[in-house]
């Protein structure tokens, strides 16, 4: 079976590596890839294709007979590429355009959750600059900090937790005059703050019946003891020890199945992965957003992390029947260390050559997962913020995190940078 995987990060190169250790998968194509990829050799090869042209890798999947389609990031999805692959007869792993509306719209998720009873903050929507300040202006003191929300797609950036008055008002004048988040932010979705520890739980469904991988926790901030700026992500872990049998038990019965069923009822069934970001308060979680896809770098601890076939379970998340496949996770625990450029979130330079010691490649229970890379056949060179991510997996989380960063002693580029307390609150 040939398959087609959309996208160039890390996750992508996970879900390459997943699928590849199936012996029924023949040619395994990525669109576009990365340095990583590009050197997998065997059945994976990289496609000069990016993730939005839609028409293209339709044509390209159709030409070179690919069954299975698996999209990475979440700009396809919301350009509806799940709708066009569907309709020309192509098995394709997604949602469709409008229900990859509960990551690609706040202000529908908001309005979605509000309907149908599910945990998360309290929030107002606005689509102008007036009645956002008079609303910031008028609110109580003991109101801040409050969120502010791009409703669009915002690669993660779109969020600004105002922690006073003054702070808020600035930020809605950025957005609404500056549009520093330009179009994402016609509407914008005001929302209370939350308290509490994040983790994120995802599920594969087929619209119907669903599966659970473990639970992770990303680290978001650049810098350690998690301060300095938003990035996509510098490391993550699995299982996240916060998600305890009573809080996941909680989230698919307050969450999980309430979205299934509501986006069924709504007429246009959710299929593929559902991201549940959450906030957990003293046991209880509510939810911060949905995406729509798998998170990076929470991809490359989750997956390694299964057991049994991911191939099989994505062909029935298609074609229905995924409570009949098995779906089994490893015992032990996932470590995932994001590399980055130097200054990354903000400007970085590229084409730094990167040299990885023989003994890392050869390291049991590691994976070195490309994202920001180049192989020019000959050297590899970064060509991204987050140039690779390192994981391992252990019996328990200290051992995966030693193998990791062991691993992460052995690659070298100028100026590389990662955080050195990954998984270090769950120790
Ligand atoms: P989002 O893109 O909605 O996931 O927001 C990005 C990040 O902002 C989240 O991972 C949280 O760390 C933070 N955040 C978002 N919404 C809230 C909230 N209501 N309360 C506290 N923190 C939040
Ligand atoms: N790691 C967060 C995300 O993929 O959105």
């Amino acid at each position: 079976m040939n398959l087609l995987i959309i996208g160039s990060g890390a996750r992508e190169h996970a879900f390459a590596a997943a699928l590849a250790a199936n012996p029924g998968t023949e040619k395994i194509f990525i669109a576009p890839g990365n340095g990583g990829t590009a050197m997998m050799g065997g059945k994976v090869s990289n496609v000069p294709l990016k993730a939005l042209q839609l028409e293209e890798l339709l044509e390209f999947a159709g030409r070179n007979r690919v069954e299975l389609t698996v999209v990475g990031p979440e700009q396809p999805l919301e350009a509806g590429i799940v709708d066009l692959f569907r309709a020309a007869g192509m098995k394709i792993v997604g949602p469709v355009q409008a229900a990859a509306r509960l990551e690609s719209s706040k202000v529908f998720a908001k309005e979605f959750m509000r309907r149908h009873g599910i945990p998360t903050a309290e929030y107002r929507v606005f689509g102008d600059e007036a009645s956002s300040l008079s609303f910031a202006e008028e609110l109580p003191p003991e109101r801040f900090p409050l969120v502010i929300k791009a409703s669009g797609l915002c690669a993660g950036k779109g969020v600004v937790v105002a922690m006073s008055r003054d702070e808020a008002l600035t930020t809605l004048k950025e957005i609404f005059q500056d549009r520093i988040f330009g179009s994402a932010a016609d509407e914008v979705v005001i929302e209370d703050f939350l308290r509490g520890q994040e983790a994120s739980v995802f599920a594969l469904t087929d619209g119907k019946d669903y599966r659970l991988f473990l639970p992770a926790q990303d680290h978001k901030r650049i810098g350690e003891g998690d301060t300095g700026k938003n990035t996509g992500g510098m490391g993550a872990y699995a299982p996240a020890p916060l998600v305890t049998p009573e809080v996941l038990r909680k989230v698919e019965e307050r969450i999980i199945r309430p979205t299934l069923a509501g986006m069924s009822a709504e007429g246009y069934p959710y299929t593929g992965f559902l991201y549940v970001g959450l906030m957990i308060d003293r046991g209880e979680p509510s939810v911060v957003e949905f995406n729509a896809r798998l998170g990076d770098p929470e991809t490359q601890v989750v997956l390694p992390l299964l057991q049994s076939d991911l191939c099989d379970a994505l062909l029935a998340s298609v074609e229905g029947g995924l409570d009949t496949v098995p779906f089994a996770m490893r015992s032990g625990s996932a470590a995932t260390v994001v590399m980055a450029s130097g200054g990354y979130p903000d400007a970085f330079e590229s084409g730094k050559r990167i040299t990885i010691d023989p003994d890392a490649e050869n390291a049991g229970d590691v994976m070195i997962f490309h994202a920001g890379t180049l192989f020019d056949g000959e050297n590899l060179v970064t060509s991204g913020g987050r140039v690779l991510s390192v994981t391992a997996i252990g019996a328990s989380l200290r051992e995966s995190l030693e193998r990791a960063y062991r691993t992460v002693g052995l690659i070298r580029f100028d100026g590389a940078c990662y955080r050195r307390d990954i998984g270090a609150k769950a120790l």
